[in-house]
């Protein structure tokens, strides 16, 4: 059985109109494809601490708080087989829970940690801010690793009123279909360019740190990173070989 998992950051749970306008369409796709569990996890209700700052995460690979809930949500990520990052528009942005969600999680920008992950991003507006909301939400999880297979946009107003509902359910059929095809393994998600450039300008940023200071004489602030590279044998790889490789280990 596949897993999807969604993550909203909505300060509004049950009435957020952004966990609504998922909801319905992850309903769709298991009317394409049944054999699919879900979640949907609200940063409304599941409260995640502020980065401190510390930089921690790039000396160890880990975070210095251990009593959110940040490590069951990122390991929920990690493991589903489909990802749905969610968030309304507030002040042409994502919320600040969403960005506190993306400050914890820096490191999968360093690590490419969602190398090959298919994705949906979801936006809902009163009207106004989806395009530069969404750009920025393409960009952080694309540079995460996460493949983009689409985007939902709705138009909700005040919380709970979300008035096109079903238009939103009828327009993104087609993305559930495909959304289903990758899930049943019968279509494979695209990666793009921006995957490509964002694999690229890690890998140059760690050659070019090994250049400055030398083998084996890296910054406490990069050597974790360093080593979780050459663990992969990412330094010598193309985007394209990371991926078979990845793939290859979590057929
Ligand atoms: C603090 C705040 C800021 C907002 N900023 C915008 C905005 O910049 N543009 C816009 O069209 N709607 C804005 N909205 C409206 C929400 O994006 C919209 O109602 C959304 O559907 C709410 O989603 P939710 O129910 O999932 O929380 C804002 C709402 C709040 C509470």
């Amino acid at each position: 059985m596949k897993k999807i998992t969604a993550v909203i950051g909505s300060p509004n749970d049950k009435k957020s109109n952004t966990c609504t306008m998922v909801r319905d369409f992850i309903d769709t796709v298991k009317q394409y494809y049944s054999d699919i569990e879900s979640e949907v996890i609200s940063l409304g209700i599941n409260k995640v601490e502020p980065c401190r700052g510390c930089w921690n995460c790039f000396k160890t690979g880990e975070c210095v708080y251990k009593n959110d809930l940040l490590p069951e949500i990122r390991d929920k990520i990690l493991n589903c087989d489909f990802l749905i990052l969610g968030t309304p528009v507030y002040e042409q942005t994502v919320t600040g829970q969403t960005k506190i969600l993306f400050d914890r999680l820096m490191m999968w920008i360093h690590l490419i940690g969602l190398m090959g992950k298919p994705t949906i991003t979801a936006v809902t507006s009163a009207g106004d801010g989806i395009k530069s909301c969404q750009e920025y939400l393409d960009l952080i999880v694309q540079f995460m690793g996460c493949i983009l297979v689409g985007q939902l946009e709705g138009i909700g107003l005040q919380p709970g009123y979300f008035p096109e509902r079903q238009k939103y359910v009828e327009k993104y059929k087609y993305l559930a279909k495909k959304t289903a095809s990758i899930l049943s393994e019968k279509k494979e998600a695209k990666p793009s360019k921006m995957n490509e450039h964002a694999f690229e300008h890690m890998k140059q940023h760690l050659l070019c740190q090994t250049k400055k200071s030398g083998e084996n004489n890296f910054t406490e602030y990069s050597f974790y990173e360093h080593e979780y590279w050459e663990e992969k044998g990412w330094l010598t790889m193309t985007y394209q070989e990371a991926l078979q490789a990845e793939k290859s280990l979590h057929p």
